[in-house]
């Protein structure tokens, strides 16, 4: 097993890729936290698939747009597993709108949820590996659009962006520590924040089309690539951006 014993801690992990890494990571014998904000039932559900294949998974109730909540989800999954070793911060919302449409809600709600979130997250996850002593492993799920437009998507495109500045500027900072961090930048997952793509037949069309392989992933495909890296197998990557997204970033209309 590739994550025997290792204590990993997935934000928004209720759902979609989250839910993906949550199940994966437990396949491979980790201890898993499953940080949710609105969904009790549907995270206890999971906790249970986990423990009747003989895995360790607690749920705990975090906010992530609210420092003092990723502090105390980090303090709370040490008491449960004794020690810290990966966080994954992988909630995230979009809203689809354009720059000439967005509100100053809108704006910020994405920021504390995207980015706001993998900030202290990461915040709380270093002050924990730094106090435990080790080194330590963050893996922020950032999107292609870190670095690609998404245009009717500024928000999300904004946060992701800063997400991948975080990555790279923490990186530098907590080399010294032995802390990693690494962004992983899915392209189009058939997960809930694509329900209203997934609905219409024309643009799924079109985004296949669009896409080398020819199709959406499964969240499975993105989870097996944070599993890899959270194995210990790919110990000298940090401050950068593992892309799985299908080849969508290089797509060319061949004029
Ligand atoms: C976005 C999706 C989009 C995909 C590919 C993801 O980050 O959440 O809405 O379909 O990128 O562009």
């Amino acid at each position: 097993m590739l994550l025997k014993d290792r204590t990993i801690v997935v934000t928004g992990g209720n759902s979609g890729i989250g839910e993906a890494i949550v199940l994966a990571a437990a396949r491979e014998g980790a201890n898993v936290v499953i940080d949710y904000v609105a969904h009790p039932d549907e995270a206890a559900a999971l906790v249970q698939r986990i423990e009747q294949v003989g895995g360790r998974a607690v749920g705990i109730q975090a906010d992530v747009s609210k420092s003092k909540d990723l502090h105390a989800m980090v303090r709370k999954a040490v008491d449960a597993f004794g020690r810290l070793d990966v966080l994954v911060n992988n909630a995230g919302i979009e809203n689809r709108t354009g720059l000439l449409d967005t509100t100053e809600a809108d704006f910020e709600k994405v920021m504390a949820v995207n980015m706001k979130s993998a900030f202290f997250g990461s915040q709380a996850a270093a002050k924990q590996f730094i106090a435990q002593g080790g080194g330590g492993l963050i893996i922020n799920i950032s999107s292609v659009h870190e670095d690609w437009p998404m245009p009717g998507n500024i928000a999300y495109c904004v946060s992701k962006g800063g997400i991948r500045m975080l990555t790279r500027t923490a990186a530098v900072e907590l080399g010294e520590h032995g802390i990693r961090m690494i962004n992983v930048a899915p392209g189009a997952v058939s997960t809930p924040i694509n329900a209203s793509t997934e609905a219409d037949p024309e643009k799924m069309k079109r985004l296949d089309a669009a896409i080398p392989l020819g199709r959406m992933a499964d969240a499975d495909e993105i989870a097996d690539v944070v599993v890899f890296l959270a194995s210990g197998k790919a110990g000298y990557m940090t401050a950068t951006t593992v892309t799985v997204d299908g080849g969508i970033t290089q797509g060319s209309v061949g004029l």
